[in-house]
């Protein structure tokens, strides 16, 4: 009987032990998380702190007719520096702070004056490039295609028709984001809108440990949002800008996943088109702001449409018109090759000549053809 006992009382002493080894390990693991991203939040915090350093010179109150009142509703409304609102078109501030438009010409001009906004050097233009990072394909031909691969600081657009690998690109490029610069990455978290509910976290998972990464830690530092309408997938930007600015996420790479299908869906007919255009054109402005304001890479993909103007060639056209074009950086066509390959085309590029490769789509994600 009392063998019994002690026989019981050892099995549970054995239990308890293993419970606290497990919750030793837990958190450790946790702890180790929270170092890691804590060097990444005190990476951009500093950079944040230089920002605010630079605007702190003038405050927007200094602007001609902006009072504590407006100054607050401008503030509200994310015009908070001489920057913000030297970038602005004087609609917005007429609708935001209820200024009379040649009020709001006035505070822009005078903040465009402040800012020393006129020409730069061509030495400077390369010191700003030069901050700019790549985000790697795992394709060395996308690559080098891309001149190292997609830019922070301005939007990448890749179109193309059903199947082609938008989608899975966009899968790679949150994984690669994440890597250190020496590794191809930017060494940032990820924010992806899904608007087509095609996101899978099992395939982020798959290209995350064949790279011999934590798929946990990979997947935790990718902020997921569904975009429900276009409303709502325009809100999300805003949101975006929060959570770079006050909650201090070193954010340095949104995807966008599809940008039109929403805008395409909700506006049809002819009468609409222009309504739909001008929404397009402020999302794409948000888009672009955030790419140039944070230093961080804009990821769109695009769907195509038949172009029966176009005889000789590939008829297919990205959707969207000149509003699209206009504010991608770069644009890429993609379309499926021989014995199951993709080729990647870049269209439109102020850097790249026009030029193309192939590569190929493999459990383990983006890949060259061997
Ligand atoms: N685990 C995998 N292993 C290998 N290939 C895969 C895997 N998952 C997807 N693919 C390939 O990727 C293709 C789908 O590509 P993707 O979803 O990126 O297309 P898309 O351009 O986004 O298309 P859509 O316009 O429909 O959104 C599939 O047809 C398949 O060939
Ligand atoms: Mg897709």
């Amino acid at each position: 009987m009392v063998e019994k006992t002690i026989l019981v009382e050892k099995k549970k002493e054995m239990k308890e032990e293993i419970v606290d080894k497990k919750l030793l390990e837990k958190a450790s693991q946790k702890l180790e998380e929270k170092r890691d991203e804590k060097v990444i939040v005190l990476k951009v915090e500093e950079k944040v702190e230089e920002k605010k350093q630079i605007n702190k010179e003038i405050s927007i109150e200094e602007l001609p007719g902006v009072g504590a009142a407006t100054a607050e509703k401008l503030r509200e409304a994310g015009f908070d520096s001489m920057l913000s609102i030297a970038v602005a078109s004087p609609g917005e501030l007429t609708e935001i702070a209820g200024l009379t438009e040649a009020t709001a010409r006035k505070i822009i001009n005078t903040a465009r004056h402040k800012m020393d906004m006129g020409f730069v050097s061509g030495n400077e233009l390369l010191e700003k490039r030069r901050n700019i990072g790549k985000i790697s394909t795992s394709s060395k031909a996308f690559d080098a295609l891309l001149m190292g691969g997609i830019e922070t600081n301005g939007i990448t657009e890749v179109y193309g028709e059903f199947g082609s690998s938008k989608t899975q690109i966009g899968h790679q490029l949150a994984v690669n984001a994440q890597l250190p610069k020496e590794q191809g990455g930017v060494e940032g978290m990820v924010c992806y809108i899904d608007s087509e509910g095609t996101a899978r976290p099992e395939r982020i998972k798959s290209m995350a440990e064949s790279l011999k990464l934590d798929p946990i830690k990979i997947l935790n530092n990718i902020k997921f949002i569904r975009a429900f309408n276009s409303d709502h997938q325009m809100l999300i930007i805003n949101k975006i800008e929060d959570l770079i600015k006050n909650e201090k996420l070193p954010i340095k790479l949104v995807v966008v996943d599809s940008l039109m299908s929403h805008f395409r869906s909700e506006y049809v007919g002819r009468g609409t088109l222009s309504d739909r255009q001008q929404k397009l054109n402020k999302h794409m402005h948000d888009l672009l702001k955030l790419a140039e304001t944070y230093n961080l890479a804009v990821y769109l993909t695009n769907q195509v449409m038949a172009n029966p103007a176009i005889f000789f060639g590939d008829p297919t056209t990205p959707v969207g018109g000149n509003i699209v074009a206009h504010a991608s950086s770069v644009r890429i066509y993609v379309r499926k090759g021989k014995k199951g390959t993709r080729v990647a085309r870049v269209i439109d590029a102020p850097h790249i000549p026009d030029s193309e490769c192939a590569f190929r789509i493999t459990e383990e994600g983006i890949r060259d053809i061997e």
